[in-house]
């Protein structure tokens, strides 16, 4: 499914700004309903899709490192769900998975979810069953978590993305499940923009912006033009110092944060095999009368503890199955080492506080980002040099990724493609912390 650009044109001036529920609250109501949408440009057909509180996305739940964050999740569909609060190191039985840690939240229900949020940076929520058709119908929101003493700047901004498969209409395409998207590369939109949690900045501003790819399949590499700065964070987690980029590049449900110095209208545009893609814009209004020259400092660390590669247990986990991916031994389209979807038992027990290295090879001919629950792991490069920190880590056809991780957190973990047709059709599994 390519993009289509004629839908597009136009489409920059709209500015649909991301609800908030304001940090102050210290308990809400979440309610998933059918909501309204206007994702096309205003003036265009509207989209009859799944929301929380009357909007999709959902609205930016804001915390502060440390708090406990309370949810009355009401279930207001015709169908059942549950949330999951991805990369948060919440309390296993908070963490949404029906089935694995919470029973299914039927329609009429509420479920109360208390979520610690231990960790500051840029996470999110999402449904997580059926997830491959309830994210895809607009069931997902961001949660931001600020730093006890937050960096000094004058704007933060979110900054989601995704993609939705539309008729010309603006309704959701109804080829949910369909075999060609689950057997490839799963369910890509053909109209992709960027949501602002503001909508305008300043020249000579200091922003904060904060990605988030929300898609089910689509793999977003982003070019910014208007600002120069540096990527702090990947997936949450501070980088110990910042860095450089010219493209940022996120897998399905990857975050990255950057903080730059706004020199112009801030574009972003999605790179295509041919050409590039307008997502959208912050336009400039005004001038910043005393902008900063201070440079960009790592956000504050975060504090959890180095995992020793030495003292790592080994394991392997292979990627299988797909369309052009050959036999395996699992049941479904897809498999992690010849098994197909969540086996009774887990995949492996781990003693809490024991590290793992765990390489995650991709036997297959589709990309794959895969998500821990509950934890973050260092990224390992070739070298066994420890990269950055991350709860989801892309591994590209035919190569191989090592990670390392402290299985801190008790309980029961899914461990799980994000591209989400892959993850319901085979390529999960999950591991338990005793
Ligand atoms: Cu973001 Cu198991 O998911
Ligand atoms: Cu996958």
């Amino acid at each position: 499914m390519s993009l289509n650009r004629r839908q597009f044109l136009g489409a920059s001036a709209s500015a649909t700004l991301l609800p908030s529920i304001a940090k102050s609250e210290p308990g809400f109501r979440l309610e998933a309903e059918p909501v309204i949408a206007q994702v096309l440009p205003p003036g265009d057909g509207v989209t009859h899709m799944f929301g929380f509180n009357g909007s999709s996305p959902g609205p930016e739940i804001r915390a502060r490192q440390g708090d406990r964050v309370s949810v009355d999740f009401v279930n207001g569909l015709d169908r059942d769900s549950a949330i999951h609060w991805h990369g948060i190191h919440v309390d296993n039985d908070m963490d949404g998975v029906p089935g694995l840690t919470q029973p299914l939240v039927r329609p009429g229900e509420t479920f109360h979810y208390s979520v610690n949020v231990a960790h500051a940076g840029t996470y999110w929520y999402h449904a997580h069953h059926r997830s491959w058709e309830q994210v895809a119908m607009g069931l997902y929101g961001p949660l931001i978590v600020e730093e006890q003493d937050p960096p000094t700047v004058d704007r933060d901004i979110t900054v989601l993305l995704d993609d939705w498969r539309l008729e010309e209409t603006g309704e959701l395409h109804d080829s949910f499940g369909n075999a060609h998207d689950i057997t490839h590369a799963g369910r890509m939109g053909n109209f992709a923009r960027a949501l602002f949690s503001s909508n305008h900045v300043r020249r000579g501003d200091r922003v904060r912006l904060r990605l988030i790819n929300a898609a089910t399949a689509r793999e977003f590499p982003v070019t910014i033009g208007g600002l120069v700065g540096q990527v702090v964070a990947y997936d949450g987690m501070p980088l110990p110092e910042p860095a450089p980029f010219r493209e940022i590049l996120l897998a399905p449900a990857q975050r990255t944060d950057v903080i730059a110095d706004v020199t112009g209208p801030v574009t972003f545009d999605l790179r295509l095999r041919q050409g590039s893609y307008e997502l959208g814009t912050l336009s400039v209004e005004g001038t910043n009368p005393s902008p900063t020259h201070a440079p960009i400092m790592p956000l504050p660390s975060p504090g959890i503890p180095e995992p020793d590669g030495n003292r790592a247990t080994r394991l392997t986990l292979v990627m299988q199955g797909g369309a052009m991916g050959g036999r395996h031994g699992g049941q479904d389209v897809w498999a992690f080492n010849d098994r197909s979807g969540l086996p009774e038992r887990p995949w492996r027990q781990f003693d809490r506080g024991e590290t793992a290295r765990i390489t995650l090879r991709n036997d297959t001919a589709f990309p794959h980002g895969i998500h821990l629950h509950g934890h973050h792991f260092r990224e390992i490069g070739d070298d066994g040099v420890h990269g950055a920190y991350r709860d989801t880590t892309l591994v590209d056809p035919g190569s191989s990724r090592d990670i390392l991780c402290v299985f801190h957190n008790p309980g029961r973990w899914l461990l799980h493609c994000h591209t989400l047709a892959h993850q319901a059709f085979g390529m999960k599994t999950w591991v338990e912390v005793k």
